[in-house]
């Protein structure tokens, strides 16, 4: 089966490209690569998958014809990077998604994951399931969000979105991202032992292992058409909502001598629990195998073999809006984001 992987060198294609190889896949990434230089460590038996370097926004029908499924993570990722420049986002975000759906359907591939989040769910009291309203805070969710409704509307016998709202991923990635909840604290309790919250704790929060998102797109793409056509589902445990003040306590018990510190007016509104039952009826035999205390251990031994200095940690080849700001303010890539 070949799978054409969008995003493959970024923080989560890195990683599920490579098990895809494992699982037996043959596997084509897409990827305009403005973090492909980006390797904070080496990862074992690791194999270079064939790409297609390309801005999604220039994808063509060539690009998609003969594959049996699309997996499309190809977008400007994160809340932070998203406002930075709104237009663009849904540029890239909100057209080259629909204009990749279409291809994909008028190529005949019918299988489509899409991988949404849940920051769909923005601020909520209560704890959202997929039946729960949007309320998208961010250029981002809301491109998500219209990203969604597009696909569903295109959905017919011949072409079947699948829908991921991933909670918040933490974890190993070669392509590592510390503007990730998780992986930011844990970066920041090893090179400062202070662990500095953007906000006053109390946010709530799903979150999720880098390798069980890998997995639900192991069992996508097994599972029936029919179970899984047009369908939405929230990617995660119920049982891992966190709030951020949790979050930084696992943190410090995993690197004693910390200090926890908070940001009262902090800018990071985003707050929901989210509700996970639905995948486990859709995507048969899934459910997380990770939680954050072993996500945040897996960190931290990454952190000592490579021995990580604060001026690493720091880089902007792990942060993304300051990856793409420096991509700018030296010329490489254009006002719309193309590289020169
Ligand atoms: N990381 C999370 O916590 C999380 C949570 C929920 C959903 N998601 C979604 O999962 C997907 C992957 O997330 P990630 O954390 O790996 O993001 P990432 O930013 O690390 O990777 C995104 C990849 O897409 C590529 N890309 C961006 N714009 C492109 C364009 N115009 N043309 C071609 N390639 C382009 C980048 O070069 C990068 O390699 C995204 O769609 C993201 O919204 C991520």
């Amino acid at each position: 089966m070949k799978i054409l992987l969008t995003g493959i060198d970024g923080y989560i294609g890195t990683v599920l490209g490579q098990e895809l190889l494992k699982a037996g896949y043959e596997v084509v990434g897409f990827d305009t690569g403005y973090y492909r230089g980006a390797w904070l460590y080496d990862m074992p038996d690791f194999k270079e998958p064939k790409l297609i370097k390309k801005d999604i926004r220039d994808v063509i029908i060539e690009d998609i014809e003969g594959f049996d499924a699309v997996v499309h993570l190809a977008e400007l990722s994160n809340d932070p990077l998203g406002e930075n420049d709104p237009k663009i986002t849904r540029d890239i975000n909100h057209k080259g998604t629909v204009k990749l759906a279409m291809l994909a359907k008028e190529a005949g591939v019918s299988r489509f994951i899409y991988f949404s989040s849940c920051s769909v769910y923005g601020a909520s009291d209560n704890i959202a399931d997929e039946s729960s309203p949007t309320n998208p805070l961010t250029e981002y969710a809301k491109s998500k969000v219209l990203n969604e409704k597009t696909l569903q509307k295109l959905a017919d016998n011949n072409f079947s979105p699948i829908i991921f709202r991933n909670a918040t991923v933490y974890g190993a990635s070669p392509r590592l991202r510390f503007d990730l909840v998780v992986n930011n604290l844990a970066g920041l309790a090893f090179t400062t032992k202070e662990i500095k919250m953007n906000s006053d704790g109390t946010p709530w929060r799903p979150l999720v292992h880098i390798l069980d998102v890998c997995q639900a797109v192991l069992i996508a793409l097994k599972a029936p058409l029919k179970k899984i056509h047009n369908q939405i589902m929230n990617v995660g445990d119920t049982n891992s909502n966190y709030q951020i003040r949790d979050v930084a306590e696992i943190i410090k018990n995993t690197f004693p001598g910390c200090t926890v510190s908070l940001n009262k007016n902090g800018a990071d509104k985003r707050n929901y629990k989210v509700n996970f039952n639905k995948i486990k009826t859709v995507l048969p035999g899934f459910s997380c195998k990770y939680n954050t205390a072993y996500g945040v251990k897996e960190l931290k031994e990454i952190f000592e073999k490579i021995k990580m200095t604060k001026e690493v940690f720091m880089d902007k080849a792990y942060t993304r809006l300051k990856k793409i700001e420096y991509l700018r303010k030296t010329n490489q890539i254009d006002e719309k984001f193309f590289w020169r």
